[in-house]
């Protein structure tokens, strides 16, 4: 009996007669050879048919195949340095588990993205979507390595709130039963009382801002991790999420090599990703983004375009810290030494890919606190629990959120967030 063989795990097999379980992911037959591209979920491996060399029914399956067919593969793994895994299979037989349909709708020739995301759940089977995928994953378990092992407790934080995180204007709102209640546009504010139960916390999850922006940056849902430290402030707030983007980004090079070649990224300008990135004021941003061109006046936040003439200055991610209170959410502890900035801080990524982290010191006074609360226009009985977190044992607290998808998008050079994501929320589509 032959033994059971992954791609990933091919390598292990080499001389050795091994039985595949996969999808067919293309077939070229030429005369008494014919090449089937099998796909087994971890990787790509080219398998050869000789007529005489299998039997006769399995050469002409392998000829005949529809595309995504299921089946199982028996051969030996023969080294060859010409594959891009590096192996082939020489196939001594083929069985189809389950023959796919004829018209199987994503072929090799190009397709438009539309048409593509209409099929998204079969698009993932593609070489580039499955590479695209593996690196979001492992940004994820950067992510979470990095802060099991840096002192952080995981805590949950609700999906279903009561309230808003990040302004009223991009709530999504549902019922919950007799109240309303709003989908979670950030953990943070259960992640303030986490911290100052643990010292160190973070929540990761689905957030949602229904938000009317159709841009190659903007989901309606996406992911964020969000760190949060009691007895922090925003310098060393920076220095976390700077060794948290560098380990992130290091780990995808080590471990993913594979899909960033899929994926046509060069490594070498994702390597000299290391700490300390540069920490410019939002003053001295409107500054380059004005001396590149853009108008814009104090007091209003940076858009797309200034942030990426702001980032292409800088061959690292650079913080922009001190923007004017008036352009950032309620809780921003406002600068001691110029109440009109506060003391937040926005990562933007190289290479124009903009903001992929967000986050700043937390107000620590209750007066100050409810002040903004109603200068904000909220409602103040639902951020009752939020400022009794200043009413017992308050501390200097900051934290911030990564979003995976723009760091996926920024990491694996790709042009737009809605592949950085399995199944992307967009303005215009919930479908599939
Ligand atoms: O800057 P944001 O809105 O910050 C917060 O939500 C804070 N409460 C986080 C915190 O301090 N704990 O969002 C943080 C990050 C952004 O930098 C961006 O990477 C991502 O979340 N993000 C989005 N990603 C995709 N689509 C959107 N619509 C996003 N909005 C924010
Ligand atoms: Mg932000």
């Amino acid at each position: 009996m032959a033994e059971r063989c992954t791609v990933a795990d091919i390598a292990r097999c080499a001389g050795k007669e091994v039985e595949l379980l996969g999808w067919l992911h293309n077939s070229r037959p030429s005369g008494k050879l014919c090449f089937i591209a099998i796909r087994d979920g971890t990787g790509f491996i080219q398998g050869v048919a000789v007529r005489g060399q299998l039997p006769d029914e399995a050469f002409e399956l392998c000829r005949t195949m529809n595309q995504e067919s299921s089946l199982v593969a028996v051969g030996v793994v023969r080294a060859e340095s010409r594959a891009p895994g590096g192996f082939e299979l020489d196939l001594r037989d083929v069985r189809v588990v389950a023959a796919s349909e004829d018209g199987y709708p994503i072929t090799l020739k190009e397709h438009g993205v539309e048409f593509l995301m209409d099929r998204r759940h079969l698009w993932l089977r593609s070489p580039r979507q499955h590479a695209l995928l593996r690196v979001r994953a492992e940004v994820i378990a950067a992510c979470r390595e990095f802060l099991d092992g840096s002192g952080f407790t995981l805590v949950d934080a609700p999906i279903l709130t009561p309230a808003a995180c990040e302004g009223t204007t991009t709530l999504f709102e549902t019922q919950y039963f007799d109240e309303k209640a709003y989908l979670s546009q950030s953990g943070q504010l259960y992640n303030e009382a986490a911290a100052a139960a643990f010292g160190k916390a973070y929540c990761f999850g689905p957030t949602f801002r229904a938000e009317k922006s159709k841009t190659r940056r903007h989901l309606i849902e996406f992911w964020m991790v969000e760190p949060e430290m009691a007895f922090c402030d925003l310098d060393e707030c920076m220095g976390v999420a700077e060794e948290m983007v560098a380990y992130i980004v290091r780990r995808v090079v080590e471990r993913r090599p594979a899909e960033l070649a899929t994926l046509g990224r060069d490594a070498g300008r994702l390597l000299a990703v290391k700490p300390p990135f540069p920490r410019i004021s939002y003053d001295e941003a409107l500054d380059i983004a004005r001396g590149r061109g853009e108008k814009l006046e104090w007091g209003e936040d940076l858009g797309a375009t200034a942030e990426a003439a702001v980032s292409e200055a800088f061959a690292l991610p650079v913080f922009v810290h001190r923007y004017p209170a008036t352009c950032k959410a309620f809780y921003m502890e406002p600068d001691p030494a110029r109440p009109e900035v506060a003391l937040c801080a926005d990562l933007l990524a190289p290479e124009g890919y903009g903001e992929i982290v967000g986050g700043g010191q937390r107000i620590a006074g209750r007066e100050l606190l409810e002040r903004r609360i109603g200068e904000h226009g909220l409602p103040a009985a639902a951020y009752g629990w939020y400022v009794d977190l200043r009413r017992w044992g308050t501390t200097p607290h900051s934290g911030f959120g990564l979003g995976i998808e723009r760091t996926v998008a920024w990491i694996a050079g790709i042009e737009h967030v809605r592949e950085a994501i399995p199944f992307p929320r967009l303005l215009n589509r919930i479908y599939p």
